[in-house]
This record gives C-alpha cells, structure tokens and sequence, in this order.
C-alpha cells in the first residue's frame, strides 16, 4: 500500500521522507493555511514537490467548472508530481475530465459515498479520496465505505486508485491495508504511531539490560 503523509508542513515532511517512509504528500486548504503563514502556497506547494519524489495533491479553490481547471492548470505546472485536487461536486466531476483530457492527473476529494466514487472513476481520476474519519466523527462506518468501492472498482475493472483518507488512527491504517486500499494518507502523528508497541519498547529494555550486564562492545 502507499502511503502518503496528509501534511503541508515541511519540517514534518522532511522527517517522514528522510526515513524513507513515503510515496508522496496529500494537501488541502485547511492543511496549508495551518502552515502558510505569510508565505505564498504556491511557493510552499513547489517546496514539497522538490522535496518528496512522488505525487502530490494540491488543491484547487474554485468551485465552478472554469476557474477549477483554470486554477488546475496552474497547479499543475507547479512540477511534474503535482496532482490537481478537485471536490466531488458536478463542476469538480466536469473539471475532473477537462483536466484528465489534457493529461493531468487528479485526485477527486471530499468523497463520501460509493456512488460519488464511481463517478470519480467514470471521470477518469488517477485517485479518489474517501474520507473515512469525518463518517466515524458522524458515528458513520467509515471503513464500510473503503470497503465498498474497492468492491465497485473491482467489479468493474476501474483504474482509479482509492486514496482513503481523513485517518485519524493506526486501525483505520490496518483495515484500509486489509481491505486493499491502494492508498492511504496519513497524518504525521498517525504514521509514527503505527511504529509503536509497548512489548517493543519492554523487548528492547531487556536485551540492553542483558548486554550491559556483559560490560562489552561491539
Ligand atoms: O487531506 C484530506 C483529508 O485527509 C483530511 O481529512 O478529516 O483530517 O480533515 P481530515
């Protein structure tokens, strides 16, 4: 499964990237107005596509047809990992193809049924994200949700990956490999969570007890 880190923050994708942990960076408004500050998105935008070689969603902020493929274009040109994110609404299904015509790749995001993602599909998207958490914040059944559009898209042989989304802990991880996500994206403090176990940590405590006992080294 990829996995990519739902970030725009750099020092955090420097950490995940230098240990070699991910295939790429999710980012949405919300995620880049935490971090921007003064700075211009598009210059933060080229500064993460520099940094991870791999494909990474940058959002558009139109919401009909013409402005998001206007704004998509632009995105796009920022580099070659750039994807171009588009909300799943009518106009994004539409600027979704427009886009996928002139060869740029998209990410259909803000999906919460499997309907909706079998339009994604049908709109050509290289990725649809379901966002998994907001439906469990709404006591709703996230995970069903993965569930049923990997059913879909293998049903009928659809090439859009499925990018779950709105992670909020390891077990939405787990069950989004189990049920066979191509992707995930995940929040940094999720992502090192996954790395941790207590019987690791009691494990490593006892070995180097042991050695120190032996006054060695190596
Ligand atoms: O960035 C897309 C998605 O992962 C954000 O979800 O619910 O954490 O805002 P959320």
């Amino acid at each position: 499964m990829k996995i990519f880190l739902d970030t725009a923050d750099l020092t955090e994708i420097r950490r995940a990237n230098d240990a070699g942990l991910i295939d790429g960076i999710t980012t949405n408004p919300s995620l880049v107005a935490k971090v921007a500050g003064e700075r211009d998105p598009k210059e933060i935008y080229r500064e993460i596509c520099e940094t991870v070689d791999g494909p990474v969603s940058l959002e558009v902020v139109g919401v009909d047809r013409e402005t998001m493929v206007r704004e998509g274009r632009k995105l796009a040109q920022i580099h070659e990992n750039a994807v171009v994110k588009v909300p799943l609404t009518e106009d994004g299904l539409k600027a979704c193809r427009d886009l996928v015509g002139e060869g740029i790749r998209v990410n259909v995001t803000l999906c919460f049924s499997v309907s909706q993602a079998l339009l994604a599909a049908k709109a050509g998207a290289s990725y649809v994200s379901p966002f998994v958490g907001r439906i469990d914040d709404i006591s709703g059944e996230g995970m069903q949700l993965i569930h049923q559009i990997r059913q879909v898209y293998d049903n009928y042989g659809y090439d859009t990956e499925i990018l779950a989304a709105s992670i909020r802990h390891p077990m939405h991880v787990v069950e989004s490999m189990l049920i066979g996500a191509d992707c995930c994206t995940i929040p940094p403090k999720v992502l090192w969570q996954l790395s941790k176990h207590p019987l690791t940590d009691r494990g490593l405590e006892a070995f180097l007890a042991d050695w120190n006992r032996l006054g060695a080294e190596l």
